[in-house]
């Protein structure tokens, strides 16, 4: 009985060890974050919200035993469906982000970075990419095409997230 708790707490042990891929985010002051707190939003609205997809892609991260895994499809697009969530709900509810973690498209990006130069493996673009849903009726958008609006989308994110970083700051 103690032999296997002891068992399990160095596998624990090196099973954490193994969790190396750092997110590197350079908004606010959060600087660099491990994937295990990727979708650790306090914000209780958007948990309410976002509860169940949320929670199964923490669950999706806490299950990865190594730093691969963590950048599967599969991880990916329960990761994504979380954000999009937190995204969805912020422009629903038209409140500015609350926290750098939610709905950020910068975040995803630079978890794609991480992948890339962590583990090597190219997550594909249409599993990091935050949509704009269907109820969206921002300043931008209409009349504008795709590309256009996604890079409208990433400077509003962007001063966005300066605006938070001056919060933070104060
Ligand atoms: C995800 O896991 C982190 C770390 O264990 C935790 O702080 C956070 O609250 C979790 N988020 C959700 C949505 O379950
Ligand atoms: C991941 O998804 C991309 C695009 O949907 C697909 O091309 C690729 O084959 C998938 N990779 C794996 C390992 O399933
Ligand atoms: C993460 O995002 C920040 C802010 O845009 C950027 O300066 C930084 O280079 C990114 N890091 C990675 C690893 O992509
Ligand atoms: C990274 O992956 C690509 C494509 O799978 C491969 O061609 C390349 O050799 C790998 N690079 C390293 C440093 O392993």
């Amino acid at each position: 009985m103690q032999l296997f708790a002891i068992l399990t707490a160095l596998f624990a042990l090196l099973a954490g060890r193994v969790l190396a891929l750092e997110i590197a985010i350079n908004i606010g002051d959060l600087g660099s974050i491990p994937a295990t707190q990727f979708l650790d939003v306090s914000d209780s609205a958007l948990q309410v919200a976002c509860g169940s997809q949320c929670t199964s892609a923490n669950e999706t991260i806490a299950a990865c035993t190594d730093d691969n895994c963590l950048c599967t499809n599969a991880t990916m697009k329960a990761i994504l469906q979380c954000e999009q969530c937190m995204f969805s709900t912020l422009i629903a509810e038209n409140r500015p982000m609350p926290d750098p973690l939610a709905g950020n498209q910068i975040l995803l990006t630079n978890y794609t970075a991480a992948c890339l130069s962590g583990v090597n493996v190219t997550v594909p673009a249409s599993l990091a990419t935050l949509m704009t849903p269907d109820n969206w009726d921002g300043p931008f958008g209409q009349g504008l095409t795709p590309a256009t609006t996604a890079i409208t989308l990433i400077a509003a994110l962007l001063v966005g997230g300066g605006a938070i970083a001056v919060v933070n700051t104060m």
